[in-house]
């Protein structure tokens, strides 16, 4: 997740027993580079890269991630066929983040190792399609047949255990984490996160790249800006550079751009991740307990 997992994240939740994944969208390559090594000293365990495909230095990202022999890259936000291959060819598992079963199936067909299917309710760049998890996840499962990971809505064991009986083969958590004490993510925006309530996310800049956003000063001018007729250029302007960075790793709730899914309405407290990943699965477990006594 961009402004939000960078080694210290990625590490903590692969020590303790999940998949940690650096998100490098926010990362200029040297920036990258220093967190693989810095994570590959943290943890003995796998972890992988996220790229978002869209961004600016993907190829210098990708050239490093081979270099560094990442064994995992989890890629989204565009066009599947583009890296896997090469990516492949280098011996490296590829997950490929969907918001439909049309673009899981291009992703197969890509020769991605999974998809991760993430629903409407998810945290960041998301589907114009807006269909929700728990409509997404089945409708996944059977169109491909490598295996399905869950994403958008997931923050405690019972939704992991509802997701799994949807189909999936596993889940990925993404704004959980964010309220998690490893996370880069500023203290002002962790703590705006366990204050939100329903309704108060909105998928927004639909003209450019949907992202689902906190709905703050900064998303009432873009939907002031909308409602007035705003083209994709009008947009791109008020929207600028860095205006995620300003939000979420600078802490300016008014004007920055803050990323984060519905399931933060769930958030009470902002904990180690160590701690997020037992938390979950000692529920999951318990629960898959009970289903089968
Ligand atoms: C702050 C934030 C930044 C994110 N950045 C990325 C990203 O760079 N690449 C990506 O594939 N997904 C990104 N996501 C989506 C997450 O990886 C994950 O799929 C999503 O958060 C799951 O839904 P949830 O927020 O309901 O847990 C981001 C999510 C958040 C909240």
């Amino acid at each position: 997740m961009i402004w939000a997992s960078g080694w210290k994240l990625a590490s903590a939740v692969s020590n303790a027993g999940g998949l940690g994944l650096i998100g490098s969208g926010s990362m200029y390559p040297d920036v990258l580079r220093e967190h693989i090594q810095k994570c590959t000293l943290a943890t003995n365990k796998p972890f992988g890269v996220n790229v978002p495909l869209l961004y600016p230095d993907i190829d210098k990202h990708i050239q490093i991630i081979i270099e560094e022999k990442v064994p995992i890259v989890f890629t989204s936000a565009g066009n599947p066929t583009t890296y896997t291959a090469r990516l492949k060819q280098h011996g490296i598992i590829v997950v490929h983040v969907v918001s439909s079963s049309k673009f899981a199936l291009k992703a197969q067909d890509a020769g991605c190792d999974a998809v991760v299917a993430e629903g409407f309710e998810a945290g960041g760049h998301n589907g114009r399609e807006e269909t929700t998890s728990f409509v997404l996840i089945p409708a996944v499962c059977e169109k491909v047949n490598i295996p399905v990971i869950a994403a958008g809505g997931i923050a405690n064991g019972r939704q992991m255990l509802a997701a799994i009986i949807l189909g999936a083969n596993g889940v990925q958590i993404g704004s959980r984490f964010v309220a998690s004490h490893e996370a880069s993510s500023h203290i002002n925006f962790k703590n705006a996160i366990l204050n939100t309530a329903e309704g108060d996310t909105i998928l927004s800049l639909k003209k450019l790249t949907p992202v689902r956003l906190l709905k703050n000063e900064f998303y009432q001018q873009v939907a002031a800006a909308e409602v007035m007729g705003a083209g994709k250029e009008e947009l791109e302007q008020l929207l600028g550079r860095g205006r995620a960075k300003k939000g979420m790793f600078e802490g300016n709730l008014s004007e920055g751009e803050l990323e984060i899914g519905q399931v933060s309405t769930l958030l009470k407290t902002i904990q180690p991740a160590g701690e997020i990943v037992s938390e979950i699965w000692q529920q999951y477990n318990r629960l898959v307990g009970l289903c089968c006594e």
